[in-house]
């Protein structure tokens, strides 16, 4: 096997990556991000035990993990009950502090998920803020009066407690209120918090919801994803307190803005530059106009329209650019495309940050769960699955939408046996990911050079260059065929195709 006229390693000899965040010559600041979203694996302990493997294989940087804290788990796991609590099914501290050392042996730094703007409504800080505790009373945003917004899980984003006889905010689900960071106190609970995981050897965060913090004023007409979004948060503030929290640390932290364009996304990476090292944007995420809650589903992907939106994306050089996550049906069956090729547009487009979803480097596919509602657990899936029923759709129609936007999807525990048998295999999609990432990390066009759009088509057919110096490669990319995508040089020698 080899690319670029050198032989490839054998996967028993595959050299280990630096753990530190690198900066090649030019200093362009990158990293590979590796997620797990642990309750797919089960413990810690099991995690720990695949982190050689992930090592092998991929060698990302970082490897992040969603929520393991103490949680009712009402929504997966983005409950947090105690944030320096590991919840019981997932283990021990210990088995943290051996999955942390484990993997800086394999070269690996950790990513937690801190879960910012609410907490579980089991969180004790809650609970006392109910019951108008002095200290913990104005902890959570309270009205007396509640406004028409619209949470993003769909339905009311106020809910009335009797407890207190207020209603609270919770722009996601009912089971997570809002925590009011104009409250001091509360920043200071997360200062608390980073400096208690920093110091078990944590390297950084992914910033849960990052951009909607602060809000600006509670007047009707809220909606989330329409145009004016942002006009109801109080963008400054919420810089203001991202910066108190990550600024000037040594932490590797990635922020999640949800509810974004483009130009908002832009926006908030340079207001936010001090806090975050790259952005996960939920925008590009939904950049293939099959937004994950509304019904463009059924209608066939426009592949055109995507392609032109990534071109515009990723040249961003902060932007952590995936094709998956744990929000998010699984590509293959997402946007009907071979997972090679997938691969291809992930690492060949300018991606300073690209992540990579447990699974996805064995081309894992949507799993069929079942044609009830009763066989999706999460939040997302009942509520669409809610929302269609109560538009007067059938059973089967609401079923199929929520079949192929339904955040379970991703949720399943990996086929461990498909993992194994693709570890052999030289020309498996295990081991072309491997052979994309050397490229990625070690060629100075892919690294630096510019993106040229040459044709792109309905069909799925996008061929692209990039530019540096006197050297231009040439990218053909065909989604949905096995064999045609290929990355040449100007001379038209191939130095990657997918028969590799
Ligand atoms: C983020 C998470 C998502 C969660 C939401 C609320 O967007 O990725 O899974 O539902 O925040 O915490």
């Amino acid at each position: 096997m080899s690319y670029l006229g050198k032989k490839v390693n054998t996967l028993k000899e595959r050299p280990q990556y630096s753990s530190f965040l690198c900066y090649n010559t030019l200093m362009v600041k990158r990293a590979l991000i590796y997620q797990i979203y642990p309750a797919a694996y089960g413990n810690l302990k099991f995690i720990t035990s695949k982190i050689p493997d992930i090592a092998e294989h991929i060698g990302p940087d970082y490897i992040w993990l969603n929520p393991f804290f103490l949680s009712p788990w009402r929504e997966g796991g983005y409950d947090v009950a105690d944030y320096e609590v590991i919840d019981p099914r997932f283990g021990t501290m210990s088995d943290f502090k051996k999955l942390i050392e484990i993997a800086e042996n394999h070269g690996i730094k950790i990513l937690l998920d801190l879960v910012l703007n609410h907490t579980s409504d089991q969180h004790e800080w809650f609970q006392k803020s109910r019951y108008r505790d002095p200290w913990y009373t104005d902890y959570y945003v309270w009205l007396d009066k509640q406004v028409n917004w619209q949470s993003f899980f769909g339905g009311p984003a106020f809910k009335y407690d009797q407890i207190r006889g207020q209603y609270y905010l919770h722009l996601f689900h009912k089971s997570q209120p809002d925590l009011n960071f104009s409250n001091p106190r509360v920043v200071k609970e997360f200062q608390h918090i980073i400096k208690f995981w920093a110091k078990l050897g944590v390297a950084g965060f992914r910033v849960d919801s990052a951009n909607v913090l602060a809000e600006s004023k509670f007047v009707s007409g809220f909606l989330p994803r329409i145009p004016g979004f942002f006009n109801y948060f109080q963008t400054q503030n919420t810089v203001k307190i991202l910066n108190k929290l990550l600024a000037g640390s040594q932490l590797f932290n990635l922020a999640e803005p949800v509810g974004g364009n483009f130009f908002s996304h832009r926006k908030f990476s340079e207001l936010t530059d001090q806090a975050f090292d790259a952005s996960f944007n939920v925008g590009i995420l939904d950049a293939a106009d099959t937004r994950l809650s509304d019904k463009s589903h059924l209608r066939p992907l426009n592949y055109k329209k995507w392609f032109k939106k990534l071109a515009n994306w990723t040249p961003e050089p902060k932007l952590s650019f995936a094709l998956e996550s744990h929000d998010a049906p699984r590509a293959p069956s997402r946007f009907k495309a071979d997972p090679k090729a997938l691969a291809m547009l992930q690492f060949l487009l300018p991606s300073n940050f690209p992540c990579i979803y447990q699974g996805q480097e064995i081309g894992t596919e949507n799993p069929k769960l079942g044609d009830s509602i009763e066989y999706y657990t999460g939040v997302q899936s009942r509520s669409i699955y809610r929302q269609l029923i109560n538009e007067g759709k059938t059973n089967e129609h609401a079923m199929r939408i929520v079949k192929q936007v339904s955040r379970d999807n991703a949720r399943q525990p990996l086929d461990w046996h498909a993992y194994a048998s693709q570890s052999n295999d030289p020309q498996s999609i295990l081991n072309f990911y491997h052979q994309l990432v050397q490229l990625w990390r070690s060629d100075p066009v892919l690294i630096h050079g510019k993106l040229k759009v040459k044709k792109i088509t309905k069909s799925g057919v996008f061929d692209f260059e990039r530019h540096y110096g006197a050297q231009i490669y040439k990218i053909h990319l065909d989604l949905k065929s096995k064999t045609k995508s290929t990355l040449k040089d100007s001379t038209g020698k191939t130095l990657l195709s997918m028969l590799d």
